[in-house]
């Protein structure tokens, strides 16, 4: 593995932490980071992580023993810390020896990162500002990643350069710190490796891989798209605590609107909780990203994407995009 010294020395430790030839992960997408775009990852020498979204603990059992069967490489698997069955999740994670845990959606829960930990399995968590990355890492975080608010789906506010530049002189010396969010190009890789950063983390140039499963109408949305299509969704009502979501514009934004304010008359009404609401706005986005990833409905279905699809042109073989990527990566290093 010669072929990128430059960019192979910088991400030595992100390499070695994750096993694989490249520090570079494909973060989880809900109903797209399957067995097959994730075995095709690891087998292409970067890092796949199973989006268990939604799922049951028996479905991800089997999505685990699929793509395990698919690839001999290390794998990761996403949990959202608010999913009712996070613990059992974890047991699954832990019967099948899952190497690395990654943990969304806020703060791990009580108990979770020793339940996880307790079978040796490796946890990465989210880190949206540089407090509660130090917060993470003393709870027991084995890396972070640090996502910009350019990324596609669920974003924070702050964008991934200004993120680069608070967290990584103050962490990536002694921690692991993967950079997300806007990446479509290897030269975005090296600036951040010769930053500190670990590796990084890409979605959107991903998600129309030969080996995705995404509806062919989903790709052909993406290879259109410029940046400026790939919006935030706007938050109506400020009593919802809502997350904003990054996707291409449709009629299925306009029913995110909808869906808020129905929400709200309920919570007006008493007759659901803060809790309930929330619950609902997020079973509101699984559906809405599964009509579009799935059935191809591209008019109202959620076409989560990132400000980086403007540069997500064909569909190409997982492969070629990660030696695409270490490519340009080092000829960036390689021009210094
Ligand atoms: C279609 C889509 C679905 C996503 N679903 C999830 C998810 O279920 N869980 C999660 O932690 N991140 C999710 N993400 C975020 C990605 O894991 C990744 O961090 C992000 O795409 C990186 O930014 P980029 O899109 O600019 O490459 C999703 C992103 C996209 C584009």
């Amino acid at each position: 593995m010669t072929a990128f010294p430059k960019t192979l020395a910088l991400m030595q430790r992100g390499a070695e932490f994750l096993g694989t030839d490249y520090a570079i992960m494909c973060g989880a997408m809900s109903w797209v980071s399957e067995r097959g775009l994730v075995s095709a990852i690891s087998n292409g020498g970067g890092f796949g992580v199973i989006a268990c979204g939604a799922m049951t603990p028996d479905l991800l059992d089997a999505e685990i023993a699929a793509t395990k069967v698919l690839t001999d490489k290390p794998f990761g698997v996403n949990l959202i810390t608010m999913h009712p069955d996070l613990f059992e999740l974890i047991e699954v994670c832990a019967k099948h020896e899952v190497t690395h845990v990654v943990l969304a959606g806020g703060l791990p829960p009580k108990g979770s990162v020793e339940a996880i930990k307790a079978k040796g399995a490796k946890l990465i968590c989210f880190a949206p500002m540089l407090a509660l990355g130090k917060k993470l890492l003393r709870s027991g975080a084995d890396a972070l990643v640090i996502e910009g608010n350019e990324a596609g789906g669920h974003i924070g506010p702050v964008a991934t350069s200004v993120l680069a530049q608070e967290i990584l002189p103050e962490l990536a010396e002694d921690n692991l710190v993967f950079v997300a969010g806007g990446i479509g190009k290897g030269d975005m890789i090296a600036a951040y490796l010769e930053m500190g950063a670990a590796g990084v983390q890409l979605g959107t140039r991903f998600a129309c891989a030969t080996e995705s499963i995404a509806h062919p109408d989903f790709k052909k949305a993406f290879f259109r798209a410029n940046a400026r299509d790939a919006v935030a969704s706007v938050q109506l009502d400020p009593r919802l605590p809502v997350i904003p979501v990054r996707a291409l514009k449709n009629k299925g934004t306009e029913e995110f609107t909808a869906k808020q304010r129905e929400v709200g008359l309920l919570l007006d009404q008493g007759s659901v909780d803060m809790n309930e609401a929330q619950l609902r706005i997020e079973h509101f986005w699984a559906g809405a990203l599964r009509r579009a990833v799935i059935d191809g409905d591209v008019e109202n279905g959620s076409l989560m994407a990132g400000q980086s699809v403007g540069m997500v042109k064909t569909e190409e073989p997982v492969a070629d995009i990660i030696q695409a990527l270490m490519a340009e990566s080092e000829e960036a290093l390689s021009g210094r």
